[in-house]
């Protein structure tokens, strides 16, 4: 402020010296005229740098959006925040008799450890109901009152008895802290390029962006999308031999010491006290399940979408065949192409064709499980036709070893290289490798593969996209970096930017949810409904 001042006071002693100097020198008008020219000039040059573009507008306005959700508050004990134990769900308007189909309301008051009740919301759950022997389960959709009540919402989708689950996933407290500290920083890991150029080889530092001056960098920029990655340039190697990337883990924290209470593991996932412990459903006889239609691309999908029974999905808003069997998959994908463009959480498609399926064999590797997982793959079935293609979703990378950069394009630009039509199936899921780093750069990923793909539409409008959003994992993560809440708001993203466009949306981090995943690669049984709604959308 003090500085701007002078520098103004500066300016303006500098300009009327010269203005008395030159005065008997150049003509009056010609000096004015040089004046207004260049401040015309100048307000033209910071219109153009303050105006954001229509991308950044439509980053800004989904980001407000979710920052709206997320609660502002802070905290001086740890006793002052939201203790599950203390808390209390009850049973609302308990009936003497439930049938399937019926809608159950549980009831959230919250308490903090000193035993005061809570006065405000944003406390993030995981809530579930499930019976164990009948393999069913199923996600509730919780209702904030924002002053310390919930309500939550579920369906009781089939008959026997059904239990709860209805944990305090983070306090509000904790997720206030966790939302400032994604936002604190570019990201919590960073990047190491290897320069490859003849026999010479360097490391250096890469980032989406570098306290460095401009020379000193080398740029690696898509401007269509705002898209940037630098590297710090290497004397005698050009930017152009930037040849493999990995991440560092060094895993800065922006928590306070207080605040890193709250993320002790026994403090995670934490279930609130019951006053009930199961309902009975039966089945009633009074309502029949209508004739769902096959699930189609285009089709909104609510919270919950759907319901696991014996292990098998069902949607709640259409009807999902079973894609597990290698003839199965074959009737589906012959004649077609598969483009599988994500993470690992998508390689497993490719990995439950060649391993459990055996419908397809990879070309040219010879190895199992996720070995090489960050390798483009393909895998063909000559006899019918079937090309699967994984590919990963572009920079950035959760990899400590080293990896051939070269390969990577953004998932839009990847899009936009396929013709597409009828015999084209894309598929794209993101997440887990963006946790680390502010949302912004999520959200504009996201905005720019909508947009790549109602081109492709435009193109070809028979394609099928499929968008698979990113699963609930293990709770032993690393808070900060790998989170669920970061998770959990990408996922919002990803619904707020799809919803309305032709694709076929797979609710995963419902599924997961429901399924009480505990590991980021979903197992057997979750993959395989995973699939099938893919296929049931895509054939
Ligand atoms: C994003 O931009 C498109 C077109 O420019 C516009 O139609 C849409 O409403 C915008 N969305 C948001 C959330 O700003
Ligand atoms: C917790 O909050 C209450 C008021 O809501 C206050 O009286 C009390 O001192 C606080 N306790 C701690 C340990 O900060
Ligand atoms: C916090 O709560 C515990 C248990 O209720 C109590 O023993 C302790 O004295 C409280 N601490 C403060 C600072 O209020
Ligand atoms: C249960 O709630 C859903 C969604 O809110 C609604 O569509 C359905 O009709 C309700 N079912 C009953 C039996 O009230
Ligand atoms: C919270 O708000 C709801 C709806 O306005 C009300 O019914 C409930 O009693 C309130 N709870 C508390 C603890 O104030």
């Amino acid at each position: 402020m003090t500085f701007r001042f002078y520098f103004l006071i500066g300016m303006n002693v500098i300009i009327l010296l010269s203005y008395v100097y030159y005065r008997g020198k150049i003509q009056y008008s010609k000096l004015r005229y040089l004046e207004e020219n260049c401040r015309k000039q100048l307000r033209h040059e910071e219109v153009v740098k303050s105006m954001p573009s229509a991308l950044q507008q439509n980053v800004s306005a989904i980001f407000n959006k979710i920052d709206k959700m997320v609660p502002s508050v802070t905290f001086t004990h740890v006793n002052n925040t939201t203790s599950a134990k203390n808390s209390r769900a009850t049973l609302l308007n308990p009936q003497k008799k439930y049938c399937i189909g019926d809608n159950l309301t549980v009831q959230l008051d919250m308490y903090d450890y000193s035993g005061n009740p809570k006065t405000y919301g944003g406390d993030f759950f995981r809530s579930r109901i499930y019976s164990p022997e009948l393999k069913a389960a199923a996600s509730g959709r919780i209702e904030d009152l924002n002053n310390g009540t919930y309500l939550v919402h579920f369906t009781l989708f089939w008959e026997g008895r059904v239990k709860f689950s209805l944990m305090v996933y983070h306090p509000s407290e904790g997720i206030s802290a966790l939302w400032r500290a994604r936002h604190a920083s570019d990201g919590v890991i960073s990047f190491q390029g290897k320069f490859k150029y003849g026999s010479q080889e360097a490391i250096t530092k890469c980032g989406f962006r570098l306290d460095e001056p401009d020379d000193k960098l080398c740029k690696y920029l898509d401007h269509r999308d705002e898209e940037s990655i630098h590297c710090v340039k290497i004397p005698n190697l050009p930017c152009e031999s930037l040849t493999y990337m990995k991440c560092v883990f060094h895993n800065p924290t922006y928590l306070t010491a207080l605040e890193k209470q709250l993320f002790v593991r026994s403090n995670i996932a934490v279930e609130i006290s019951k006053t009930f412990e199961y309902v009975d459903v039966g089945k009633c006889n009074n309502r029949k399940e209508g004739n769902k239609e096959k699930c189609r691309t285009g089709m909104d999908s609510p919270f919950p979408s759907g319901y696991f029974l014996k292990n098998e999905w069902h949607p709640v808003f259409c009807k999902m065949s079973s894609y597990k069997t290698s003839d199965q998959i074959n009737s589906c994908l012959q004649g077609k192409k598969l483009y599988l463009i994500g993470d690992s959480t998508l390689r497993q498609f490719i990995m439950y064709f060649t391993e459990v399926a055996k419908n397809m064999q990879y070309f040219n590797h010879p190895f199992g499980g996720f070995a090489y997982w960050e390798k483009t793959l393909l895998a063909i079935n000559m006899e019918k036709n079937i090309y699967v293609h994984y590919k990963r979703h572009g920079f950035p990378l959760e990899s400590d070893s080293f990896y051939y950069f070269m390969e990577d394009t953004y998932t839009s630009r990847q899009i936009d290289q396929h013709a597409g039509g009828k015999d084209t199936i894309i598929a794209i899921t993101m997440g887990q490798h963006f946790r680390q780093f502010p949302l912004p750069l999520y959200i504009r990923r996201m905005v720019n593969i909508r947009r790549a793909i109602e081109r492709l539409f435009l193109r070809s409008p028979d394609t099928k996209v499929i968008i698979k959003t990113e699963n609930a994992r293990d709770i032993n993560t690393h808070v900060e970096r790998l989170g669920e809440f970061h998770g959990y708001t990408q996922y919002l993203v990803m619904k707020e930017v799809f919803h309305g466009l032709n694709v076929g949306f797979i609710d995963v981090w419902d599924m997961s949810n429901g399924f009480a995943t505990e590991n980021v690669h979903p197992q057997l049984h979750l993959l395989q409904n995973i699939m099938s709604l893919a296929f049931t959308y895509a054939c």
